[in-house]
């Protein structure tokens, strides 16, 4: 079978943490861009001097251009500056939302057809850009986000009734930004609801820092974003597309009508496979949760009518 060709854009923490990953699971070969004269090839010559010692084969290659990328299977946009302690996802708007439309540009002329990972912020803003610069059908552009709150709810519930990461099954909705919806509601540990198991103001307690959970990490560093986990979820969605896993996880995706969402990128479930988005399930949910999606996706939608403006 041939190896799968996974692009990378840009080459900065999440980028070079992403490509990592994904060549220590061997999912495909891997092409790292970014614009800075030789760095991403002295990061992808690092990696594939790791090979011999971690036992992985496949290729890696750093690169200024595109032509290197040409027939990419996936492309993973991570591209853009990150946030500055005290900034939100949206300050990042105007500067990323051009960056993204020119990778975006060069993306498309050169595969045709991929499947495109937006990773960068305002998430839900960015792979908006994509979709509209790409003229991708819908179910090959994404925005990872859903995995990314989801891992970090798991883990403050974890932290808080001290049992293993793995018994807890998240649930988040909504855009990646301050008025994401953690749900409580269909969050389970050990297959048992949350709402059993911690108070109402345990619980609020821990959407909170889910909702802050990226901004605590940009605090802590001083200087750049989040990175480690963010490239945990991207890879757990390669994966899911490159072996047709039929995933259910949280992605942004094209809402046209789901959720009464329309022409937006918004965090919902989707199932994840070979063709990317196969499809969206669309959930009960209660008035309070339907009025928190609501808020959240017109969040994403003044930035998104800002974008139509600017781009
Ligand atoms: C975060 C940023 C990267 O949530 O959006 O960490």
């Amino acid at each position: 079978m041939l190896r799968k060709k996974i692009t990378v854009i840009g080459a900065g923490n999440v980028g070079a943490t992403t490509a990592q990953r994904l060549i220590e699971k061997a999912l495909g070969d891997i092409v790292l861009v970014d614009i800075v004269q030789d760095m991403p090839q002295g990061k992808a010559l690092d990696i594939l001097e790791s090979g011999p010692v971690y036992g992985y084969d496949s290729k890696i290659t750093g690169t200024n251009g595109y032509e290197e990328t040409k027939d990419s299977d996936i492309v993973v946009i991570t591209s853009g500056i990150p946030r500055k302690p005290g900034m939100s996802r949206d300050d990042l708007l105007k500067t990323n939302a051009g960056i993204v439309k020119g990778v975006v540009e060069n993306i498309t002329k050169n595969s045709p057809h991929a499947i495109l990972i937006v990773v960068s912020n305002p998430l839900d803003a960015m792979t908006y850009v994509a979709h509209k610069f790409s003229h991708f059908p819908k179910h090959r552009v994404m925005g990872m986000a859903g995995i990314l709150d989801a891992a970090r709810f798991s883990t403050f519930i974890a932290m808080e009734l001290n049992v293993s990461v793995e018994n807890i099954q998240a649930f988040v909705l909504g855009g990646h930004g301050d008025t994401m919806v953690p749900s409580t509601r269909y969050t389970t540990v050990a297959g048992v609801p949350l709402e059993e198991l911690l108070s109402r103001e345990r619980l609020d307690a821990l959407v909170k820092r889910t909702r802050d959970g990226g901004a605590e990490i940009v605090q802590l560093l001083k200087t750049g974003s989040a990175f480690y986990a963010p490239s945990a979820a991207v890879v757990e969605m390669v994966e899911a597309i490159l072996k047709d896993k039929k995933k259910i996880v949280p992605c942004a995706a094209l809402c046209e009508g789901e959720y009464d969402i329309n022409g937006l990128f918004v965090g919902v479930p989707v199932k994840l496979g070979a063709g990317g988005i196969e499809q969206i399930f669309e959930i009960r949910l209660n008035d309070e949760e339907r009025t928190a999606l609501k808020r959240s996706a017109d969040a994403v939608k003044v930035l998104c009518e800002q974008i139509d403006k600017l781009l």
